[in-house]
Parts: structure tokens; sequence; C-alpha cells
């Protein structure tokens, strides 16, 4: 089903249904990041993550036969302490339903799953402006796998799941598909 990608499409939070992906919702995924990140090339990462990693959150937001978002999420373990961590990337909204929420309630939703789990601390590279909206805060004790430009390190956010304190150091260990520097990099 092709999906509506040009024009604004108002859609009230209660008719987006958010569920964990299926086998089928690759096609729609396939369409939805070129359309959300012209510019990038997520793709292979994507796929390779749905299909060959075991411990992935993936989450797709659906109205009506349209998918208006994904969301995944990398479950992994840090370098420092035994407290089981994730990774929240990539996010796309669909152009035509962005600033609706959807991008929003994807994180949301997410965390909530990934704290029912065990997950303890959730960690994204991605603009303070957007994560700090969801309770995201600056990083600086645990790193991510490469180290970051300086014009990024305050994109690199967490946000924790339990009353426990943030780990004051470590790094994230992630499978290895996430080990190419072009991901944590300009
Ligand atoms: C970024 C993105 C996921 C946001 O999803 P969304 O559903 O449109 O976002 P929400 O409706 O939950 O939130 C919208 C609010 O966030 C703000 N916002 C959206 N994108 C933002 C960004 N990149 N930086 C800062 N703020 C942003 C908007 O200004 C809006 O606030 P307002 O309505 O008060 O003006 C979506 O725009 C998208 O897919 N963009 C292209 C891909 C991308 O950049 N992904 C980044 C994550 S890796």
């Amino acid at each position: 089903m092709s999906e509506p990608m040009e024009h604004r499409i108002e859609v009230a939070m209660q008719d987006i249904e958010i569920r964990e992906s299926r086998a089928g919702d690759l096609p729609s995924i396939d369409r939805l990041y070129p359309a959300a990140f012209p510019d990038e090339d997520l793709l292979p990462l994507i796929r390779h993550l749905l299909t060959q990693e075991p411990g992935i959150l993936s989450l797709t937001a659906h109205a009506g036969d349209a998918m208006t978002g994904h969301i995944l999420f990398t479950i992994c373990a840090m370098t420092d302490g035994d407290a089981k961590a994730a990774l929240l990337a990539p996010l796309a909204v669909a152009p035509a339903f962005q600033r609706q929420g959807i991008g929003t309630a994807l994180i949301r939703d997410g965390l909530k799953r990934l704290g029912q789990s065990g997950v303890a601390h959730v960690y994204v590279l991605g603009d303070p402006a957007y994560y700090g909206r969801s309770g995201f805060s600056p990083e600086t004790g645990v790193t991510p796998p490469y180290p970051l430009a300086p014009e990024w390190r305050e994109a690199w956010q967490s946000f924790g799941l339990t009353s426990a304190p943030m780990p004051a150091e470590g790094k994230l260990v992630l499978p290895q598909v996430w080990m190419q520097p072009a991901l944590w990099g300009p």
C-alpha cells in the first residue's frame, strides 16, 4: 500500500496504533527512511538490526493503513557494571505526519517497554532540543563506541529508567554492525 508523504495529514493521537514491528512491515520501513532521511542511507543498518540481531526493540506507528513512524532500540551492555542499557536509534516519522506527537509517543512507548524488560539506561545521539523534551539529558560519563567530535558532544544524551544513579563511567558494548565510525560522526 503506498503511503502519503507529500501533504501533511492530521491524525488524532488516539487513532495512532503503536506496536512491535513485524516482518511484513519491512517494505513500509524501506519507504519511510529515505523519505525522513533523504541524505542518509540507514536501511542497511536497519535491515541488519531487524533481521540479524536478537536484542532489538522495534516499534512502528500506524494510522489506518499508513505506517507513520518507526523507532529502534538496540539493547546492549556496558564495559563497567552489569546494568542492561539500550541505544535509541534511529527514529523516523513520515514527513506527512511530523509534528503531531508521533515521534514523542514512539519514544515514550519504547522507554516504557524497556523499563518493563529490565533495561536501566537508554542512550541517544540526537538533537538535545528534541530528546530533552522526552527527559533525556547530556551524558558525560558513559561514552559511545567511538569518540565524538566536539560539536556532537552535547548530542550524546541519556535517560534513566530506574531510581539507581546513572553509571559514572563506561562505554556501550554494541553489536558489530554499530562499529562503523561513520554512524558516530558528522
Ligand atoms: C525528528 C522527528 C523524529 C520528530 O518526530 P515528530 O513526530 O515530528 O515529533 P513530535 O511531534 O513528537 O515533536 C514535535 C516537536 O519537536 C520539535 N522537533 C521536531 N524535530 C526536531 C528536531 N530535529 N530538533 C528539535 N526539535 C524538533 C518540533 O519543533 C515540534 O515542536 P513544536 O510542535 O512545539 O514546534 C521527525 O521530525 C523525523 O523523523 N525527522 C527526520 C528524521 C530525523 O531527523 N530523525 C532524528 C532522530 S535520529
